[in-house]
Formats: C-alpha cells, sequence, structure tokens
C-alpha cells in the first residue's frame, strides 16, 4: 500500500483529538446485535447459584430462567446458547440423556420458545455434559468413535430441533456431522433450522471453567486432543471449513477467539460465509479477575470485543454479553 502525503502536512492525530471525530472515522464497532449470551442450566427449583470458576457467571434452575431472559430481552441481544449441568446420576459412557426429551435443555428449550420467542437459541450437539467420562463422543474400543457418535449426534440434534432450538451447534468435532446432521434436519421438514457449526474448535486449555460450569472438568479422562485441533497448526482451516460447507453449514464458529484472531482473519478473507467468535471461559475469566483486581478497566471487555470484529467476525458469544449490552447502552 502507498503511504500518500507526509509529515508536516499529513498529521494522523488530527482525526484523533475530539470524541466525536473518533466515531466518525471508526471502522468497526460492536452493538448489543452482535452479541451470543451462554446461560448455564441446572436441575432444581427456584435457584440461582455461583459458578466459582467463571466469577459473576451462575446457574438457573429452569423455573429462575426467566430473570435473566427477562435482561436478555430488555437488552435487546439476539441469541442465547444453553449448557446443561447434568447431575453426575443422569450421567452414562453414552450419554443417554442426551437424547431424554424431558432433559434440562429441552425443558429449557420449551420455557424459552413459549415466555420469550423473539430470543433465539443455539444448542451445543455434542455429549459431554452428559457422559461419565466427560468426552464428547462414546468409547468403542478405547477410542473416541467416530461414526457410532454421529448415530447418537443426530438423535440429540433433532431432538433440539423439535424442542425448538433455532441454531444447531455441533461441537463435537466429528468428521462428517454436519452432513448427517442436515440430512436428518431435512427429511424430518426442519428445513429452517440453522447449523451453527465449530468447525474450527482448538483442543484449548482455555475451556477449563467452562468444563467446571457443566460438571464434565473432573470427570474428564485424558484430552481431547484427538478430536479437536491442534494448536499448532492453522492451514488445516481451511479443509475443516470447506467441509463443513459443503455438509450444508449455515456459519462457522472459530474458538477459543482472542488467541485466534489470525483463524478468524483467514476465515474471513477466503470464504464467503458469517464467521462467529466464541470468547471462551477462561479468556472471560481471565478478563473478568483482572477487572475485579482492579488491574484491567472495564473497557478492557469492549477492546477484546472489538479485536473480533477487526478480524472479521460478525457475531461474538460471550459471557459479558450482558455487560457489554449495558455498558454501549450508557456510551
Ligand atoms: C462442549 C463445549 C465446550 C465448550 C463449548 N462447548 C468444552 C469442550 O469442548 O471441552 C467450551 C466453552 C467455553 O470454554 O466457554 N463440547
Amino acid at each position: 500500500m502507498k503511504i500518500i502525503g507526509s509529515y508536516p502536512k499529513i498529521r494522523l492525530r488530527r482525526l484523533r483529538k475530539s470524541k466525536w471525530l473518533r466515531n466518525i472515522v471508526s471502522e468497526n464497532d460492536i452493538s448489543n446485535k452482535d452479541l451470543i449470551l451462554p446461560i448455564f442450566v441446572r436441575e432444581g427449583k427456584n435457584k440461582i447459584e455461583n459458578i466459582k470458576s467463571m466469577p459473576g457467571i451462575k446457574r438457573y434452575t429452569v423455573d429462575k430462567l426467566p430473570s435473566i431472559l427477562k435482561q436478555v430481552k430488555a437488552l435487546k441481544i439476539p441469541m442465547i446458547a444453553l449448557f446443561p449441568l447434568t447431575p453426575n446420576n443422569k450421567k452414562d459412557n453414552i450419554g443417554s440423556e442426551a437424547l431424554n426429551p424431558n432433559n434440562l435443555i429441552c425443558r429449557s428449550l420449551k420455557l424459552v420458545k413459549k415466555k420469550f420467542p423473539n430470543i433465539g437459541v443455539m444448542c451445543d450437539v455434542a455429549l459431554d455434559p452428559y457422559t461419565s467420562h466427560g468426552h464428547d463422543g462414546i468409547f468403542i474400543k478405547n477410542k473416541i468413535d467416530n461414526d457410532e457418535t454421529i448415530k447418537i449426534l443426530i438423535k440429540q440434534a433433532l431432538l433440539q430441533a423439535k424442542m425448538g432450538c433455532d441454531v444447531i451447534a455441533p461441537s463435537d468435532m466429528m468428521d462428517g456431522r454436519v452432513g448427517a446432521i442436515r440430512k436428518a434436519l431435512d427429511k424430518e421438514n426442519f428445513l429452517d433450522v440453522c447449523i451453527l457449526s465449530y468447525a474450527v474448535k482448538y483442543a484449548s486449555t482455555y475451556y477449563g471453567p467452562f468444563r467446571d460450569a457443566v460438571g464434565s472438568k473432573s470427570k474428564l479422562k485424558g484430552d481431547k486432543k484427538t478430536y479437536q485441533m491442534d494448536y499448532r497448526n492453522s492451514f488445516e482451516i481451511f479443509r475443516e471449513v470447506g467441509l463443513d460447507l459443503k455438509e450444508g453449514a449455515d456459519m462457522v464458529m472459530v474458538k477459543p477467539g482472542m488467541f485466534y484472531l489470525d483463524i478468524i482473519n483467514k476465515i474471513k478473507n477466503n470464504f464467503n460465509i458469517p464467521v462467529l467468535a466464541y470468547q471462551v471461559s477462561g479468556e472471560y475469566s481471565l478478563i473478568k479477575n483482572g477487572i475485579q483486581n482492579k488491574i484491567l478497566k472495564e473497557e478492557s471487555i469492549i477492546e477484546s470485543l472489538l479485536s473480533f470484529k477487526r478480524a472479521g467476525a460478525c457475531a461474538v458469544i460471550t459471557y459479558f454479553a450482558i455487560d457489554v449490552a449495558k455498558m454501549i447502552k450508557t456510551n
């Protein structure tokens, strides 16, 4: 790129001299319309509890969901993502509870769609909140079996669609699952149910607090490196995203977010599709701890979200969604 002009005729500080002018020339912004809020649900009644590993984030019993959904509605946050804390006695080695039409996710979906029909809902398709070993798939001969896992994931996705889920988000990283789920959805006439594929999901250490929140952390045997991606790689994203699009994904996600901005940017520049970023639990807790300890200012949240927009993301899944929407409102 050619640099036109030079100092002293050109003074770049001229465009930074006041807030209104900085607003006029700004290239990116974050809006409440770009936010997706993850919400954790648990069994029981009349309880809202803190999650130790994620300061400020809570788990809700289904009857208490309206308290947070009211805020989501008032702040015009377009979509939520639901995640369950499954009681230990409902976990088994094949994640059977995932297919229970009366499980936490199904009950939550019904409540949201009945009482807050204009809030979009996305649901993970993966077995980790339901398995006794904490993995996203099932073990056969000591390995996570790709094709046998897909058979269960199809049923999980269909159940969620039946309960009113708007956006099915396969987060399991099995090969071929997007195509299998799309085919099953179409066959059952769920033609308008979207698929947001966790196309690029790295085997990250930054999921720790989330695993604690859904109760899979202490259960997890080994790691997820045989199915989630190796964080030393970037070029395999073209195969992951390309395949998922061919199989019928409507949107793709990059996860984690902040340490993977190069990946978001590469996808944005090479595919004409909506790319979403997931600012994961470890990223949230790092920033939140910094703010609570007064090492960071609250504005650091906005700065982190703008990095996603700059990189090319159209929306961000973030545990900060409520805080951000409030901050933008008062800005
Ligand atoms: C389940 C799933 C995970 C996250 C979202 N869906 C954890 C994992 O893959 O181990 C992580 C989200 C976060 O850390 O905020 N497959």
